[in-house]
């Protein structure tokens, strides 16, 4: 009972960041994101009648504690919807992203083991179901079952079962590509689910942040259907400054930039004043996705790599949705 499901992560053009209910993990807000080709994750389940507990297997190396135990909750549930309750499984994964550094590998992770654990089960899932799952393992990551953009609806039922991912347009609508633009690969002090936690709970900006998303995604996504780059990187790039300035008023207040993070922004801010349309964006890390069009790579990805702090930059076109190999 064995099944390989490769996820590709997403990045967030309009932000989920917030919890109402943790343990289902349900949103305060709908969010909208971007599917990368650039970073992804393989992940092999192979359930077996002789195990007697779940092993995970990440990069080669296993893995114990909060990560296992993340996972082992996952393949619970799994387990439940298939009524095989006792059948345990070796996870072997592979990310071709950074682990917890804000690349989102929990996106590209979780989507490539609800798709491989379902397959290997028996379950037959379509791409909503798959999603309100997935969602259970990591919220953003019920947006990685569809490649291009799709948008995760937040849902009002308290079981959870309206609030899942839905595509927005596919790979193939718009060549827009994202550069990741990488400052440290080190592991982040503040996770983004305690990181969010504290902001719902604390932060004077909150409510302020909530009230902004619906506006956001009604001209978001009108700007996606025209194509119109200006609109759709201005709102995303504001989306994000509205973010990260609720964790500024959170008690204690904390922030993901370092110096380097504000010299990227900055760069991009100054690639327009020099009529090159780019935009930033930044999720639950210090590192920055600039959004930019074909046409100004060679000039994008070269200001880029001349910022002092900037170690790499990796170029992403619009990636696809999970695929079983
Ligand atoms: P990131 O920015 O990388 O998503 P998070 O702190 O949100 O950072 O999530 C990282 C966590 O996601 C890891 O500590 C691990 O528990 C989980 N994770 C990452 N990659 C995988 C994977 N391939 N399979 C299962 N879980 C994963
Ligand atoms: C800033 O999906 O990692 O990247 O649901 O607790 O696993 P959990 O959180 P996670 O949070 C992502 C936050 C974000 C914004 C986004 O991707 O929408």
């Amino acid at each position: 009972m064995k099944a390989t499901a490769k996820a590709h992560t997403n990045i967030a053009l309009i932000k989920y960041w917030g919890k109402r209910n943790e343990a289902l993990i349900l949103p305060t807000n709908n969010s909208l994101s971007l599917t990368l080709d650039g970073f992804f994750t393989t992940t092999t389940v192979d359930f077996q009648e002789n195990l007697t507990q779940d092993q995970f297997m990440l990069d080669n190396k296993p893995v114990k504690g909060d990560s296992h135990q993340r996972v082992t909750k996952f393949l619970d549930l799994i387990r439940g919807l298939a009524g095989k309750e006792n059948l345990y499984a070796t996870v072997h994964s592979k990310n071709d992203v950074p682990t917890a550094a804000g690349f989102a590998s929990s996106a590209s992770g979780f989507a490539a083991l609800a798709a491989a654990g379902t397959k290997a089960i028996g379950l037959e899932l379509d791409n909503p179901e798959l999603s309100r799952l997935t969602r259970q393992g990591s919220g953003s990551a019920s947006r990685s079952i569809y490649g291009g953009f799709a948008e995760w609806e937040m849902g009002n039922k308290e079981d959870g079962s309206d609030s899942f991912a839905v595509p927005i347009a596919p790979a193939g609508h718009w060549d827009v590509r994202v550069a990741a633009v990488v400052l440290s690969s080190t592991m982040k002090k503040v996770s983004s689910r305690e990181g969010m936690k504290r902001t719902v709970e604390t932060s004077a900006f909150y409510s302020g942040w909530i009230d902004s998303i619906p506006k956001d995604l009604v001209e978001i996504k009108d700007a996606i259907k025209t194509k119109d780059f200006e609109k759709t990187g201005s709102i995303a790039e504001a989306n994000c400054l509205k973010m990260h300035a609720t964790t500024l008023a959170a008690n204690p207040p904390f922030t993901y930039w370092h110096d380097a993070t504000m010299r990227v922004m900055q760069t991009v801010q100054h690639m327009r004043e020099k009529g090159i349309p780019a935009y930033f964006t930044i999720d639950a890390g210090p590192n920055v996705k600039v959004l930019y069009l074909p046409e100004d790579e060679e000039t994008v990805q070269q200001t880029l790599r001349n910022i002092p702090g900037v170690t790499d930059v990796i170029l992403s076109k619009p990636g696809q949705g999970i695929s079983y190999l």
